[in-house]
């Protein structure tokens, strides 16, 4: 059973653009939970911040955190995530799932493939590449990332993830560094992308997607595994902390979402690192 001791209603974001997007958002919902509760702001630190406070108190399952703008938003490995206003997506998910907590990590898997194929249905003929975890690539440069932060609490009610993810969507140029690296929907299809509409519709693939982790994860793996185009590649993968590399053939993912690589010592798995990959895709 999930907790559902704050029905958080709508609340938030004062000006008239963040209103008209709210209705505009509430009017192309699609789904049982993800999104209907919402906290909507023109300007936070991280919403991820934000979103693991209001769980702490009771937000339900499928709650979201919108802000227009962060003026302190989070990356993974503490990097920054830093997005012009009014342009892009920087929501914050609460997932409360219906599985063991060693399935949470397969909600990164879970966000990537409901991502790119948000990207491929709104942008027809563009192909959307995701790089192990969750980064999600058109043509080689990042448009998309998310950080995933679990909490595990001694039973269900006091379990849940915060899923943050960052969609460049109408940005058309990024500052150095990332101009080199970085592109956005609008960059990608050559047309600007109904934030509202594209946020609705990546709800509704999430919500369907995390229900399927909750029946049947291994599906959701082997899913992910046929959408990650890596599978074969020759890459190094860099370790955060300590900054050893490790190089490697990715062989895909292990049942919680760690990556298995087949080194000269044999398969090893990372739960976290960075993925730098040596050879084409086939
Ligand atoms: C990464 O690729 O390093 C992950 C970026 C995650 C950014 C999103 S934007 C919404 C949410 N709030 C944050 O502070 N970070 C995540």
């Amino acid at each position: 059973m999930r907790p559902n001791r704050d029905n958080g209603r709508s609340e938030g974001g004062k000006s008239d653009r963040g209103k008209s997007d709210r209705v505009r958002l509430r009017a192309a919902l699609d789904t049982a939970e993800f999104g209907r509760s919402l906290k909507w702001y023109d300007s936070v630190p991280s919403t991820n911040n934000l979103a693991k406070r209001w769980a702490d108190s009771g937000a339900p399952n499928g709650a979201l955190v919108f802000a227009d703008h962060q003026t302190g938003g989070r990356g993974r490995h503490g990097r920054s995530w830093i997005a012009d206003p009014g342009l892009n997506l920087t929501v914050s998910l609460v997932v409360r799932p219906d599985c063991p907590p060693a399935k949470f990590g397969l909600i990164t898997l879970a966000a990537s493939m409901a991502v790119r194929a948000g990207i491929e249905a709104c942008c027809p003929g563009v192909s959307a590449r995701i790089k192990w975890p969750n980064d999600i690539l058109i043509e080689d440069r990042k448009c998309c990332g998310m950080l995933l932060e679990s909490a595990i609490g001694k039973d269900a009610a006091e379990s849940f993830v915060i899923l943050g993810i960052g969609i460049n969507v109408n940005q058309a140029s990024f500052p150095e560094p990332f101009d080199r690296t970085a592109t956005s929907l609008m960059l990608g299809c050559g047309r600007p992308v109904d934030r509202m509409l594209f946020l609705a519709d990546l709800l509704r693939r999430l919500e369907h997607l995390v229900h399927r982790i909750e029946s049947s994860p291994d599906r959701v793996v082997r899913e992910y595994e046929q959408a990650l185009d890596a599978i074969g590649r020759v890459c190094t993968v860099t370790d955060v902390h300590s900054g050893a590399r490790v190089r490697g053939v990715i062989r895909g993912v292990d049942t919680g979402g760690a990556l298995r690589l087949e080194t000269q010592a044999g398969v090893r798995l990372f739960h976290a690192g960075d993925v730098q990959m040596l050879t084409e895709a086939a």
